[in-house]
């Protein structure tokens, strides 16, 4: 049985927030959106963040609010799909959390984000190989996760039982 939150990663649109949500109701647990806290920091939405003050901007919030939910208890965080990248906050997350990664094939992942305007990533990467590149780099830091979910054919449902079966976790509210 593990003894810290679970956070939940991977690429845009593999559903860390649905799945999510569905968790931490199952644990009784308080859900959290690291983007939403972002946005709840900044007072704006990120296309407006990225376009104002730029992606590095931010990743600063991004930081800022991982050290904040570090300290929470009893939580499941869904991260932004590129918080988990980069050793500082690797190490962040991977020591406070345990890290489930929910594996979705990049092809059902496009097909799921293409045109939606509230990533800007999208439009940063411009094309569907630019952004296979970019989830390919990610897979280095994606896989280091303490446990890899297959959830391109499952349903949400399906998912969230299989990650409390491998966490090893109670369900039903902790009962
Ligand atoms: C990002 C993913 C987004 C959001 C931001 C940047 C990324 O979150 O944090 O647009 O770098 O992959 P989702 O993974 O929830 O879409």
């Amino acid at each position: 049985m593990i003894d810290k939150n679970i956070a939940l990663i991977g690429f845009m649109g593999c559903g860390k927030s649905t799945v999510g949500k569905l968790l931490a109701q199952e644990q009784g647990w308080n859900f959290f959106d690291s983007d939403e806290l972002v946005v709840r920091k900044a007072g704006c939405s990120i296309p407006e963040i990225f376009q104002r003050w730029g992606e590095k901007s931010f990743r600063k919030y991004e930081r800022e609010v991982l050290v904040e939910v570090s300290a929470w208890k009893s939580i499941v965080l869904a991260t932004g799909g590129g918080l988990p990248t980069g050793e500082v906050n690797w190490e962040i997350l991977h020591h406070g959390f345990y890290t489930v990664y929910l594996k979705v094939d990049f092809d059902v992942l496009y097909e799921r984000i293409r045109g939606d305007a509230t990533r800007p990533l999208l439009k940063k990467y411009g094309s569907k190989e630019k952004l296979r590149e970019l989830h390919t780099q990610r897979l280095y830091w994606y896989e280091k996760a303490h446990v890899i979910i297959d959830a391109t054919y499952f349903s949400q449902m399906e998912i969230v039982k299989d990650i409390i079966q491998r966490a090893g976790l109670s369900g039903s509210g902790g009962e």
